[in-house]
């Protein structure tokens, strides 16, 4: 019998990505965060090393097992994880950033835990603006193929193209999360994908099929550019 087998759409190509939440801290006992799970980006990691590429998982915590043949950095901090991302970008082909960053974390962290008080009945917390890790990539002047995620709760379309051309993106992933089956904590997800000169629609699905379905997207744009 004759026959060829084709070589996986990844292979060869270095392929980064952010994944989970980051955490801010407010002082040695709390913290600032939010509800990603980096289900999504763990599944995009594990997907991607399956298709043939070679994966490094930048991770904010999370409570998930690495994929097996991935590389996992640990990163707790919105600074932390850019820090991570521009050492690892100028030597990847594909940049995924798929992290939920904190915007803002705050200004002075309390060297001891903050206390109680009879006298104060109300406290203000005063919030800097971290750094966008996936512009940054970006911005490079030799820059990966660039993909951003947008998580929003109205008018999809318009901010996620608008993400996409402020930060400079190849291609950006859209999820309403206004839905409770879809993104954040769910096993399921359902993604708009745009790139700048086409879209398309990625049905309610479990976060591997979803992920091996966005690579399919991103290994055919990435060889089109
Ligand atoms: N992102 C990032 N660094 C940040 C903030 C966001 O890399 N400091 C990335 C996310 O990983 C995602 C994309 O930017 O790929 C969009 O994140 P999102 O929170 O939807 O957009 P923002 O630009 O932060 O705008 P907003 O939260 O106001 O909608
Ligand atoms: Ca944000």
């Amino acid at each position: 019998a004759f026959f060829q087998v084709e070589a996986p759409i990844l292979a060869g190509l270095k392929v980064v990505i952010t994944a989970g939440p980051t955490r801010e801290a407010i002082d040695p006992v709390r913290y600032i965060s939010n509800h990603s799970s980096g289900k999504m980006g763990y599944a995009l990691a594990a997907a991607a090393q399956q298709l043939g590429a070679e994966v490094c998982l930048l991770s904010g915590p999370v409570n998930l097992s690495t994929p097996v043949g991935v590389k996992k950095i640990d990163t707790i901090t919105a600074q932390a994880m850019h820090q991570a991302a521009l050492a690892k970008a100028e030597d990847c082909d594909i940049f995924i950033a798929c992290a939920a960053v904190a915007d803002y974390r705050v200004a002075e962290i309390a060297e001891h835990k903050i206390k109680k008080t009879d006298d104060c009945d109300e406290m203000q917390l005063r919030l800097v603006k971290n750094p966008d890790v996936v512009a940054s990539v970006a911005a490079l002047p030799n820059k990966p193929f660039t993909v951003g995620f947008a998580a929003e709760t109205q008018d999809l379309n318009h901010y996620a193209k608008q993400k996409m051309a402020r930060k400079n993106l190849d291609m950006i992933a859209a999820n309403d999360v206004s839905k409770p089956e879809q993104g954040f904590n769910s096993e399921q997800n359902a993604l708009k994908v745009f790139w700048p000169d086409g879209e398309q629609q990625l049905d309610l699905a479990d976060k591997s099929a979803l992920a091996k379905q966005l690579l399919a997207l991103i290994a055919k744009q990435y060889a089109a550019q």
